[in-house]
């Protein structure tokens, strides 16, 4: 037994444990308020290998490798003498920029859809050895395998929302560790989305990579602090989560600004949070953004986020934002910077979306059609801007699949647990445009129960699907998936798919539900700088008459129409979309062009938004 505990071996016989472990609990319950944290960048430069084949991963009868297969790219690259033939090798020939979509880095990856291994070498010692340690992930599209020296910490599928393994001791080393990532951004038919959508598939590590340490008891791990969805309350409630409590363990919360602090006893590992603010505390609103620092604190941690607090409620046909009627002047967004055709992730590219859709006059944003980074909800706490944040069960899932029910409830979850003290955020989506069916309405209906679980202070809706009833000239939302929602919305395209714009004049709008109705979109296509009579389509005149007769018609909504969120606010990429002389790629409905010039349409909605007092 001595004999066959060598090192190697000790090595083998950990590795296989911890591959087995990580796989179990390959998708770690999200650290939130990670940037709050201890942490330590890995953005950067990565080097990197396009491996389209997986040769990498899987041998030459295309059998998965085992871990410590010295021919795997996540083994190391170095040869040991000079005879050991090494096929991979990671080189500063080959450099891509984390965060960032790999598609806008290099005209090779303009159109590429497979497997790239990313590699990133760091020295880290944790500033207490008593530490545990974590590798966060803002995110990768679409799915991650995650190695540390030789050893798997991990796999996470969803390209749009946050995820982190720890790092046993065993794994970290203080100098020259050893990171590989293999991301695969294939399309497939059992994934969330699915293969077909009307954006362009970025892929890559697009969101910000760090290490993060806990303490390792009593750790901080996520928290949940928001007003009761209860007109005029001042009742805060929600849970805070520990890792390695034990039985009693205390918590405190507090506002300073406030002069409220609250202790709570963790039992296994968790606290239900309920306290009262005072009666002069501000609400937060798009008018008046106000955020205040929460510190919360155990014996080992202590976590310090800016939150505000506010109520979002339905009752009835009306949208109530602390009590009082609001009317959701939206627009909707991708999460890409058109100038430089890239997915959007910091604070600055935030500010820039977000800036537009304070310039168009909005008080509302439809973050399309996945979480967006979370620069933007943060952002938007900021500004004042009230967010719709969606998962991408978008068209064609597979809805009789229970496998991908999960993956749905998976990035639900991540999107929620990232999320849920942003004031900002009102409605949690839980998909775009999904056709009707028996098993859709069952797949669709459990995501919204799931997400009321998760976060009972935020209404739940979905882009729902319009009923034309052509003899009456009446579109009618009667959608079944309307009565599991709190907010019946739903996209419209007349005058654009289907008809010219005058059909708006004689379109009337119902539906059967007897709650707040939401135009989630509507719009057209118009090439920035084209221009022409409104009578030709692509150019913004004509865009421009879309949107006239769009608001005219908006003025004829039934009497529970509580807003609009118009697709969208800028060009953006599509596979799609191949006209060669308006299109050639881009899906050219933003009221903001390529270049990031407004378009005529773009006063048309402002002016409506100008004329509409909350
Ligand atoms: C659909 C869909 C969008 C798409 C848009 C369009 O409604 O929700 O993702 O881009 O229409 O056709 O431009």
């Amino acid at each position: 037994m001595r004999h066959f505990l060598t090192t190697k071996n000790w090595r083998l016989l950990l590795a296989i444990l911890l591959f087995f472990s990580s796989n179990v609990f390959s998708q770690n319950e999200i650290i939130g308020n990670v940037n709050a944290r201890k942490t330590f960048s890995l953005n950067g430069k990565w080097q990197y290998i396009v491996d389209p084949y997986e040769t990498g991963f899987y041998d030459y009868r295309f059998k998965e490798r085992n871990i410590n297969d010295r021919e795997a790219y996540w083994s190391t690259d170095i040869p040991t003498n000079k005879l050991d033939r090494k096929e991979h090798q990671y080189n500063d020939k080959y450099l891509l920029n984390v965060p960032g979509d790999w598609n806008s880095q290099d005209p090779k990856f303009l159109y590429y859809e497979g497997s790239v291994w990313y590699k990133k070498s760091f020295d880290y010692t944790k500033s207490n050895a008593g530490n545990k340690l974590y590798l966060y992930f803002g995110a990768v599209n679409y799915k991650a395998d995650v190695y540390l020296n030789g050893i798997k910490l991990g796999t996470h599928k969803g390209g749009f929302t946050p995820f982190n393994f720890e790092i046993p001791d065993n794994a970290l080393k203080s100098t020259n560790n050893y990171l590989v990532v293999k991301v695969d951004d294939k399309r497939y038919a059992d994934e969330i989305p699915t293969l077909n959508t009307d954006w362009w598939n970025y892929g890559g590590i697009t969101r910000d990579v760090k290490l993060v340490e806990l303490p390792s008891a009593a750790a901080i791990r996520n928290y949940a602090i928001q007003l009761k969805p209860v007109v005029n309350t001042t009742e805060v409630e929600g849970w805070v989560k520990l890792d390695n409590a034990k039985a009693g363990e205390k918590i405190s919360v507090e506002i300073p600004e406030l002069k409220v602090k609250k202790e709570f006893t963790a039992d296994a590992g968790s606290a239900k949070i309920n306290f009262k603010l005072p009666t002069t505390f501000q609400r937060w609103s798009p008018e008046n953004p106000k955020l205040y620092n929460v510190v919360v604190t155990t014996a080992a941690d202590k976590v310090t986020d800016k939150i505000g607090f506010r109520t979002i409620t339905v009752d009835g046909k009306k949208l109530l934002l602390n009590g009082k009627t609001v009317f959701l002047k939206g627009i909707s967004i991708h999460a890409e910077v058109p100038q430089e055709i890239r997915r959007a992730y910091s604070s600055k590219d935030a500010a820039m979306l977000l800036g537009w859709a304070k310039e168009l006059g909005c008080n509302m944003v439809r973050l399309a059609h996945y979480p967006h980074d979370e620069a933007m909800t943060r952002m938007a706490d900021s500004l004042g801007l009230l967010v719709w944040s969606e998962i991408p069960v978008y068209w064609t899932i597979d809805f009789t699949s229970d496998a991908v029910l999960e993956k749905a409830k998976v990035q639900l979850n991540e999107m929620i647990s990232r999320d849920q003290n942003r004031a900002s955020v009102i409605i949690w989506s839980v998909g775009n445009e999904t056709p009707v069916s028996e098993a859709r309405t069952r797949f669709m209906s459990t995501l919204l129960k799931t997400a009321r679980g998760l976060d009972p202070s935020r209404l739940v809706s979905a882009a729902l699907e319009v009923d034309y009833q052509s003899e009456k000239n009446l579109r009618v939302i009667d959608d079944p998936l309307g009565e599991y929602v709190d907010v019946v919305a739903f996209n419209e395209y007349l005058g654009w798919y289907g008809g010219t714009p005058e059909a708006c004049r004689t379109a009337n709008w119902a539906t059967k539900y007897n709650k707040p109705l939401f135009i989630s979109e509507t719009g057209a296509e118009a090439l920035g700088g084209y221009h022409a009579d409104a009578g030709t389509l692509w150019s913004e005149e004509f865009q421009e008459w879309y949107y006239q007769e769009q608001v005219a018609m908006l003025k004829r909504m039934p009497d529970n129409f509580t807003g609009i969120s118009p697709w969208i606010l800028a060009d953006f990429r599509s596979p799609r979309r191949n006209n060669a002389t308006y299109q050639e790629g881009w899906n050219n409905k933003g009221l903001i062009d390529q270049h990031g010039r407004k378009k005529k349409a773009f006063y048309v909605m402002k002016a409506y938004y100008d004329s509409i007092k909350n």
